[in-house]
């Protein structure tokens, strides 16, 4: 099987915002490709051949990290995994410092995730690595956002025309964020549902209609993506009580009953079971949450290749 390759205007993926419909859509035709490879029998290990990925957290992540590095082993990449807490970072040399020294090695793909909104950008500035952004700050998450369109779309066949509902900690979720910039892109009404103290009113300029009741929220929508309360970003307590936060905006069976029959309950990890999604929900037959992660490969699959299509190997 062959694919077109995708019109590569940008060396980085930094972001969603002001990205092509088009070129989401290549990105998803070209991860569905990948999705679709039995990679037990097939081999696409040319693509990165003789390519050097390097995965920069200084963040946790599970999900992230794993799937960046399964997918440029995948393609053939040399991949490493440079562990923030033993690295020089630790002793005090700067970001650009850092940023200097991997240049020096020749590295072709920089997977950067950091508490600080913008660092990825100012990399990428810096270094003649492509540099994709793992999550940075409150900013933007582009590839979970891009793994969560291919999920809708496996299951729905389309974004356009489709309701699709996130609730919880949009003010400190950079996966909302970016989100709304790819659904909104791609034909869909974006519904936020969060308390005020979670929904900054800057949201209202995105093109997304606003609920701060659940029930009234989730009624008739599609699909349904819980958020985490990122407890670890907020400075004061934005929430009263973990059980008073699931009594207002938890997804439980009868709010999910409001939603279209057969809607797709959706959420990017890590999950609090019990704080944001009934235990019993996310197991449930609606939940998409593994085939989020199955998907989470294919994606950046898809954007390594795109990324370093046509590009030499320094
Ligand atoms: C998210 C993140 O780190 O932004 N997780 C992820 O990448 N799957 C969401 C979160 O931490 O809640």
């Amino acid at each position: 099987m062959t694919h077109e390759p995708c019109r590569n205007a940008t060396r980085h993926l930094l972001g969603l915002e002001g990205i092509s419909s088009d070129k989401i859509t290549s990105l998803l035709d070209l991860a569905e490709y990948y999705a679709q490879m039995d990679c037990r029998t097939t081999s696409s290990r040319d693509v990165l051949r003789g390519r050097t990925l390097i995965n920069l957290f200084f963040e946790d992540s599970t999900r992230t990290r794993t799937s960046f590095e399964i997918a440029g082993k995948r393609l053939g990449a040399d991949v490493i995994n440079m562990s923030v807490p033993q690295s020089s970072i630790n002793k005090g040399e700067t970001l650009l410092d850092t940023a200097a020294t991997l240049n020096a090695m020749h590295t072709d793909l920089l997977v950067v995730r950091h508490s600080q909104s913008g660092v990825p950008t100012l990399l990428a500035k810096k270094v003649d690595a492509s540099v994709i952004n793992a999550g940075d700050g409150l900013h933007e998450h582009p590839t979970q956002a891009l793994l969560d369109g291919l999920t809708i779309r496996h299951y729905l066949g389309t974004l356009a025309g489709l309701t699709v509902a996130i609730c919880g900690d949009i003010a400190h979720s950079r996966v909302a964020r970016s989100n709304i910039y790819l659904l909104t892109t791609m034909g869909s009404h974006v519904r936020l549902i969060a308390p005020p103290t979670l929904l900054p009113n800057t949201f209202r300029q995105m093109g997304v209609d606003i609920y701060h009741h659940m029930d009234e929220g989730v009624k008739d929508v599609d699909v349904i993506m819980m958020l985490r309360l990122q407890r670890e970003r907020m400075s004061t307590g934005l929430v009263p009580s973990a059980r008073e936060y699931f009594r207002f905006f938890g997804l439980d069976h009868r709010r999910l009953n409001l939603a279209r029959k057969n809607a797709l309950v959706m959420h990017p990890g890590p999950m609090n079971r019990g704080i944001e999604i009934e235990s019993s929900v996310a197991d449930s037959d609606q939940s998409v949450i593994q085939k989020q992660v199955e998907m989470g490969v294919a994606v950046r699959m898809a954007v390594l290749d795109d990324l370093t299509r046509g590009k030499d190997i320094p």
